[in-house]
C-alpha cells in the first residue's frame, strides 16, 4: 500500500524550501520595483544572494530525495486533476532550477556568502550578464506565480474537506 504522508525528510526539505523561495521573492521583487535606500537594496542583495547559493545544495537534494522516496498516494481521483497537481509540481521544480542557474550565471561580481567564502563569476561577457538577468526575472515571475497556484490549490483542497496540509506535516 502507498504510503498517506510525505516522509520527514521530504517534509523538512518542503519547509525550508518554501521559507527560503517566499522570502526571497517578496524580498527581492521588493526592493526592485517599490521606493527604498540604496542601504537597504545592497543589504538585502547580499542576503539574498548568499542565502540562495547556500539553498543550491539543499534544492538537489530535495529534488534527489522526491526520485528516491516514494510518494504518498495522489490525492486527485480524476486523471486530469491528478496530471494537473503533476505538472504544477514538476514545474515548481524546474523552474527553481532555472532561478537558481540564472542567478549564478547573471552575476557580474564574485559571490560573497556572508563573508565566509566567495565564487568567482562564472561569466564574464557583459552582454551575457544581461542575458542572465533577463532570464532570472523572467523565471522569478513564473515562480511566483506557479507558487500562487500552489497556495491557492492547498487553500481550496482544505477548504473542502479535503486534508492536503497534514500530509506535508511530521
Ligand atoms: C505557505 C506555503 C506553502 C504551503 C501551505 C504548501 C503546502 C504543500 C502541501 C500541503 C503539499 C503536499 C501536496 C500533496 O499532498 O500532494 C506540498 C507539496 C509541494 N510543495 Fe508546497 N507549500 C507551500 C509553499 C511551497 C513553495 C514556496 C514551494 C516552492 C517552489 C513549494 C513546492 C512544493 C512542491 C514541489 C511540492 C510537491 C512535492 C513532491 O511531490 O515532491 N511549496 N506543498
Ligand atoms: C530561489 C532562488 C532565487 C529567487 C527566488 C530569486 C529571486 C530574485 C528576485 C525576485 C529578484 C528581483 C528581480 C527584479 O529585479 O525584478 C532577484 C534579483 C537578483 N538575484 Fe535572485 N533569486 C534567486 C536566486 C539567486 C541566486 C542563486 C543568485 C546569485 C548567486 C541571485 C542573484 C540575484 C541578483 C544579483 C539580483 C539583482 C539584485 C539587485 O541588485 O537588485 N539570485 N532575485
Amino acid at each position: 500500500m502507498q504510503a498517506e504522508k510525505y516522509c520527514w525528510q521530504q517534509v523538512l526539505l518542503h519547509w525550508i524550501s518554501a521559507t527560503v523561495i517566499i522570502w526571497v521573492l517578496v524580498s527581492g521583487f521588493y526592493v526592485a520595483y517599490l521606493e527604498v535606500t540604496q542601504d537597504t537594496h545592497h543589504l538585502i542583495a547580499f542576503i539574498n544572494v548568499a542565502m540562495t547559493t547556500l539553498f543550491i545544495p539543499v534544492f538537489l537534494l530535495r529534488w534527489l530525495v522526491r526520485l528516491t522516496k516514494c510518494k504518498p498516494r495522489s490525492l486527485h481521483d480524476d486523471p486530469q486533476g491528478r496530471r494537473l497537481a503533476h505538472l504544477v509540481h514538476e514545474g515548481l521544480y524546474w523552474i527553481t532550477a532555472i532561478v537558481l542557474l540564472s542567478g549564478v550565471l547573471m552575476m557580474d561580481r564574485a559571490i560573497d556568502v556572508f563573508g565566509w567564502f566567495s565564487i568567482a563569476p562564472l561569466v564574464s561577457d557583459p552582454f551575457w550578464h544581461r542575458v542572465w538577468f533577463r532570464v532570472h526575472i523572467a523565471s522569478c515571475l513564473l515562480l511566483a506565480l506557479g507558487v500562487s497556484m500552489h497556495i491557492a490549490a492547498v487553500v481550496l483542497h482544505e477548504l473542502s474537506g479535503r486534508r492536503v496540509l497534514r500530509r506535508m506535516l511530521p
